[in-house]
């Protein structure tokens, strides 16, 4: 992304990291609970410490996203479960920007929201900077290849409203900005429907501001595009 856009973008990612670090809300008794919730004890927790000392891949976080987090995501953070974002390799600063706004209940989801209140603000942290040092994963080989004529219309549309100019020319994104290239359709095409109609409301007005002159067909051609592209530099096409 252009330096434009991250600094428009940084003032308000800057505000909520600066509660994170003043907050006091930090300790383990959430920690236990987030992870019984998840049915699995506190085994993870306990036996993190142990782990890390012969398996340096383990980290505590490591273990946390496999007891909280993979049932939804996938162990190595990308599922074909419906409407369920793939998240290996997303940037850390957008990952605790969202984690925070589910937390705080502004963008709101049933599943997502209830383990975000689950969190402190270690747990953000921790769990964004795990999430960004995820492996890309392979998506599945698609059933039919990609219909070139709506892929070209796709493409068009991604340079006339300037996606690439924040998403990059690889769609992969970049500190604030999320990874998109290679996301599952049906998840970009609800998120981008609901930056349209203001049901997801983003950290900053840029998202909002991107797509409320686009039409809803052209919104679901770019969510059709964005999710089929492939692209050496995209952190999510799994390439
Ligand atoms: C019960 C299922 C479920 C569990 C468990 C779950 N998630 Fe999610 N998560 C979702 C769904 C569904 C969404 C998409 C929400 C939406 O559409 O707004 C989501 C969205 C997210 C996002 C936003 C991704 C993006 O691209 O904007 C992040 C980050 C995330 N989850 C991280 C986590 C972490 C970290 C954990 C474990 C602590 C976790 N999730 C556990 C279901 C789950
Ligand atoms: C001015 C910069 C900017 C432009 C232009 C822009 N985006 Fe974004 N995009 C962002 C930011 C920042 C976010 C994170 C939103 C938030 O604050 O929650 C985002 C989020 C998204 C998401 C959500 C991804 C996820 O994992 O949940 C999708 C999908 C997306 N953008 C697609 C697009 C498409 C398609 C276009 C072109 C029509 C576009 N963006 C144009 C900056 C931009």
């Amino acid at each position: 992304m252009t330096r434009w856009a991250a600094g428009l973008l940084s003032a308000a990612v800057a505000a909520a990291l600066a509660l994170m670090v003043v907050s006091p809300r930090v300790g383990g008794q959430q920690k236990a609970t987030a992870v019984t919730a998840a049915g699995s004890g506190t085994e993870a927790t306990a036996t993190a410490a142990a782990v890390t000392s012969y398996a340096p891949a383990a980290t505590p976080y490591a273990r946390r996203f496999a007891a909280l987090c993979a049932a939804c995501h996938g162990a190595n953070g990308r599922t074909e479960t419906p409407l369920t974002p793939v998240l290996a390799g997303q940037p850390a600063l957008y990952v605790i920007t969202q984690l925070f706004l589910f937390r705080e209940g502004r963008r709101s989801n049933e599943a997502m929201t209830a383990v975000a209140k689950t969190l402190t603000d270690d747990d953000l942290r921790g769990f964004s900077e795990l999430i960004e040092t995820l492996p890309p994963v392979s998506p599945p080989l698609p059933t039919t290849p990609p219909d070139p004529i709506r892929m070209a219309r796709g493409q068009a549309l991604a340079e006339q409203h300037k996606c690439v100019f924040c998403h990059g020319a690889g769609l992969a994104g970049g500190q604030q900005v999320p990874s998109i290239g290679g996301q599952h359709e049906d998840y970009l095409q609800a998120s981008l429907r609901g930056f349209h109609s203001g049901a997801r409301p983003a950290y900053t007005q840029a998202m909002t501001a991107a797509v409320s002159q686009i039409p809803p067909e052209d919104l679901d051609t770019l969510a059709y595009y964005v999710a089929r592209f492939r692209d050496s530099a995209g952190a999510l096409t799994g390439k």
